[in-house]
């Protein structure tokens, strides 16, 4: 018996079946449809495993869910599919439990069931690309909260006032601590703006250019600020961090490192991601199982 995992993203969707061990045995990647979503979805997952094989279809995708009703009702990158009724559309054509979860939620259900956290009970995952996403791992369990909102990390204010966030609020951790947040600072400094710099530049002009220097010293000290306010609410023992900022922390897993030990009253244990591209799809594959 099989289970598919599905990871919505804006510009592809990709679909994995998984064994009882939630092995990966195909995989399957999409555009993202901007029509015909349902009609798409469920052609790609027949196409995938004969009838009666599939025991459950687990859905990660960025935004706020009714995990309840199983519907997408916010998501800035994936219009087509919200308040689409997703769950219960694929659950009567398949006859099997859907269930749709955050992206970053599922990313630390794969770090918990086969990643870094094997074995912890209790940690928080982040997902740090070009927002911010977090996981709450509790006893086990993924905390989806009330209304699948859980783990919203990325949109706990940090700086007062700031600056304003794609979610409408002012002062998001991710408008200072993402890749997103790094694109802007290289925007904002003419000199390395005109030398069309990304992220990853950063990172390897460190040592040798102030600016770039100064950029990373000052995403590092947002992201500890961050880290550091989740480990006082809910202790515990271990935070990973991943997502696709992770791809360079050779750069500056020390950094952060030094600046948490430096500035932390209280022990924490921060580890680096060990599932890539793939964490939200495996996640999936995990949702409907026990
Ligand atoms: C969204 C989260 C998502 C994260 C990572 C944030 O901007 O609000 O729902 O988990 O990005 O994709
Ligand atoms: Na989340
Ligand atoms: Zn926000």
């Amino acid at each position: 018996m099989y289970t598919i995992g599905i990871d919505i993203g804006g510009t592809k969707i990709k679909f994995g079946m998984f064994d009882e061990q939630n092995k990966i045995v195909k995989v399957e990647v999409i555009k993202t449809p901007k029509e015909a979503v349902l009609e798409t979805m469920i052609e790609t997952i027949s196409a995938m495993g004969n009838e009666g094989e599939i025991q459950g279809i687990g859905i990660a995708t960025a935004g706020i869910i009714d995990i309840e009703k199983g519907v997408i009702t916010s998501a800035a990158n994936i219009p087509a599919f919200v308040n689409l009724p997703l769950k219960t559309s694929l659950e009567m054509e398949f006859h099997v439990p859907v269930m749709i979860a955050n992206d970053a939620n599922s990313a630390a259900l794969a770090e918990g069931n086969e990643g870094v956290a094997k074995k912890v009970s209790n940690f928080i995952s982040l997902t740090i690309g070009t927002g911010i996403g977090g996981g709450i791992i509790q006893d086990n369990k993924l905390v989806h909260g009330t209304s699948g909102f859980g783990g919203e990390a990325g949109h706990m204010v940090i700086v007062h006032n700031g600056r304003t966030c794609g979610c409408g609020r002012k002062g998001c951790w991710e408008t200072y601590a993402s890749g997103r947040a790094l694109e802007r600072m290289i925007q904002e400094n003419p000199a390395l703006a005109s030398k069309k710099m990304q992220p990853k530049d950063l990172f390897l002009n460190y040592n040798s250019n102030d600016a770039c220097k100064e950029i990373i010293d000052t995403f590092v000290d947002y992201l500890s600020v961050g880290i550091l306010n989740l480990q006082y609410t809910m202790d515990p023992e271990m935070i990973v961090v991943g997502g696709g900022v992770i791809d360079s922390s050779d750069h500056w897993w020390h950094l952060l490192q030094e600046k948490i030990t430096a500035t932390s009253t209280i022990p924490i244990n921060i580890r680096q991601a060990q599932l890539k591209n793939d964490a939200s799809m495996i996640g999936a594959g995990y949702l409907t199982k026990k």
